[in-house]
Order: structure tokens, then C-alpha cells, then sequence
């Protein structure tokens, strides 16, 4: 029997559909280095502990966080066949309610470790959606795909599609990523355009539509590396999630500081109201994009995403 067992979950970046991706329509989404790792070990005395490394306590986040993810661990240890007690150590690497996929980076790195720890890798997935269902009530997969899979991939929610979400082959593609918010609640994003989609049934239709022929747009500017078109389809679809609630005044101007000093176009990333946003960078350079949004005092980085990356 394996008495310790790890794993690692990556962060992601969603580039395109988040949000109308709950509601069926697609997206493209790409797995970041960054995540998390664990280690899971057995306890004797039947009990489970979570510990974060570094402690809960040295961490810039909120009490409340620490408590989900507990309660996201106990419904991830309940899909496993086997009643021992586990501890696991977990270690984050990027910052968590911004949009960078840290809860399901969490969720998989755990589900693995413990998986290996019982030796029963085949329940890892479900695994990982019991705690996903906890941080995000409703959530579309696309973390989770991103978390435990990486790659640049096409990405439709599982009752839309047969077979896993196909990577896109494209050639390397520079895309900047500012944080210009605070930590927000994913669930709370979802419920707000659930209530647009309440009052305005229609027209959220037409913004799905308009978000699916984006998506696919994108999907062949990303295969062709046409930057100047990916980037004025991630203003599209950037204007579509503002039109839906779930941008900020900090957000639409981290967009508009990326346009003006080069970016080809921009957008919010992952559940908006806060956190991130992402922009494509020129072939040539992008450090003024970076320089811009620093000068507004946000946080700025760079990931080079298609090429021969390697996906899990
Ligand atoms: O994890 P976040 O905050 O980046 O949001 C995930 C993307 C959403 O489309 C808003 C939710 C989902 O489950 O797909």
C-alpha cells in the first residue's frame, strides 16, 4: 500500500466564452504553469486535516476562504472508496479569486494526491467536481478541464459534446495578464448574469450567438496566429461581457491602457466584478503593455501560450 501519494493542479486563462460557457455555448481556455501542489499522507487516529503551506494564517486571504476550501476537501474525500483518515499539505501558487483557476488548481491537486494515496486514480474527475460544485455552485468544467489537462483548448460544457475538448494547434502567442481587482466570488458572477438571463431571455440569446461565432472565430485566428483579428475578437467579447454586468470601471480601464499602448485587444478573464484581465500582445515586444499597466500601479504578467506546450 502507498503511504503518501501528490499531485498538481494547473491555474488557467480563460481567453474566450466565460460566463455563456455555463449556458452551453463554447469557449477556449488554456492551463497555466502555475497551480498548486499537494502531498496527502494517512492519519492513523481516522481523522482529515487540510494544511496550507505557508500556514492559513501568513496568507492574504480571507478566513472565508479557507473555510470552503475545507468544506470542498471533506466532498472531495467523500467521492473515494475508503474511510482511513488523510492529511494533506497544500501549497497555491497564484493568487485565488481573480480569475486564474485557483480553486479548481486546489481541487486537482488534491484529488490527485489522494487518488494516488488510495490508489484510485479513476475517481480523481469526479473527485474534483464534488469540490468545484462547492466553490462555484454551478460551474461549466472549464477550470477543472484546464486544471488537470493544460493546453490551449476548444472547450464545450460535457452535455454539449462527445469526446474530451480538442487542443487547438497554434503557433506561440504572447498574451499579457494584469490584475486590476480584488478577490470576488465566482458564484456571486454567475448569479448576476443568471439574473440577466432571467430579465432578458432574449437577448441573451443573441449574445450567446454573438460569443459562439467569437469562439469560433477565434479558434481559427489562434490557428492561423493572426493576432490583430484574436485581438479584436477579444474586444467583442469583452464588450459582450460588459453588456452582461460583470465588468468593472477598473476592468474596462486595464483594457483600454492595454489598447492604447498596443496591445491588438483585450479583455476581462474568468468571472469578472474584479480580478484579471488579458491581452494579445504585438509579435514584436509588449513590454509597453506591461510598462502601461504597471504605471497604473496593477500587477502585470506574460505567458506564451500554443506551440509545442505541453498539455497533462
Ligand atoms: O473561476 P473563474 O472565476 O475564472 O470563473 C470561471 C468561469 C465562469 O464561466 C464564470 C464560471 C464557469 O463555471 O464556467
Amino acid at each position: 500500500m502507498t503511504d503518501r501519494g501528490t499531485g498538481r493542479g494547473r491555474g488557467k486563462l480563460i481567453l474566450f466564452g466565460e460566463h455563456t460557457v455555463v449556458y452551453g455555448t463554447p469557449a477556449i481556455v488554456a492551463g497555466l504553469p502555475n497551480g498548486a501542489s499537494a502531498t496527502a499522507v494517512r492519519r492513523s487516529d481516522g481523522s482529515h486535516e487540510l494544511r496550507f503551506s505557508p500556514p492559513a494564517d501568513q496568507q492574504d486571504r480571507e478566513e472565508q476562504d479557507f473555510e470552503r476550501a475545507r468544506k470542498a476537501y471533506e466532498a472531495l474525500l467523500e467521492t473515494f472508496d475508503d474511510d482511513g483518515g488523510v492529511e494533506v499539505e497544500i501549497d497555491i501558487d497564484i493568487p485565488s479569486g481573480v480569475g486564474l483557476g485557483s480553486s479548481a488548481a486546489f481541487s486537482a491537486a488534491v484529488a490527485r494526491a489522494v487518488g494516488e494515496l488510495f490508489a484510485q486514480p479513476d475517481r480523481v474527475e469526479a473527485a474534483v467536481e464534488a469540490a468545484e460544485s462547492v466553490f462555484h455552485g454551478n460551474p461549466s468544467g472549464i477550470d477543472q478541464l484546464a486544471a488537470l489537462k493544460g493546453g490551449l483548448r476548444f472547450y464545450h460544457r460535457a452535455e454539449e459534446r462527445t469526446g474530451p475538448p480538442p487542443t487547438i494547434d497554434a503557433p506561440p502567442v504572447d498574451i499579457g495578464v494584469c490584475r486590476a481587482g480584488g478577490p470576488v466570488s465566482t458564484r456571486q458572477m454567475v448569479e448576476r448574469v443568471e439574473a440577466f438571463v432571467d430579465r432578458e431571455a432574449e437577448l441573451f440569446e443573441r449574445i450567446e450567438l454573438l460569443v459562439g461565432d467569437t469562439v469560433r472565430a477565434a479558434t481559427e485566428a489562434l490557428e492561423r496566429g493572426d493576432r490583430r483579428r484574436l485581438g479584436r475578437l477579444m474586444d467583442v467579447n469583452h464588450g459582450a461581457l460588459a453588456s452582461l454586468g460583470v465588468s468593472t470601471e477598473a476592468l474596462d480601464r486595464a483594457v483600454h491602457v492595454a489598447r492604447n499602448s498596443g496591445a491588438r485587444g483585450a479583455k476581462l478573464t474568468g468571472a469578472g466584478g474584479g480580478g484579471c484581465v488579458c491581452a494579445v500582445l504585438p509579435a514584436e515586444g509588449g513590454g509597453e503593455v506591461l510598462d502601461a499597466w504597471r504605471d497604473e500601479g496593477w500587477r502585470p504578467f506574460r505567458v506564451q501560450l500554443g506551440g509545442d506546450e505541453e498539455s497533462d
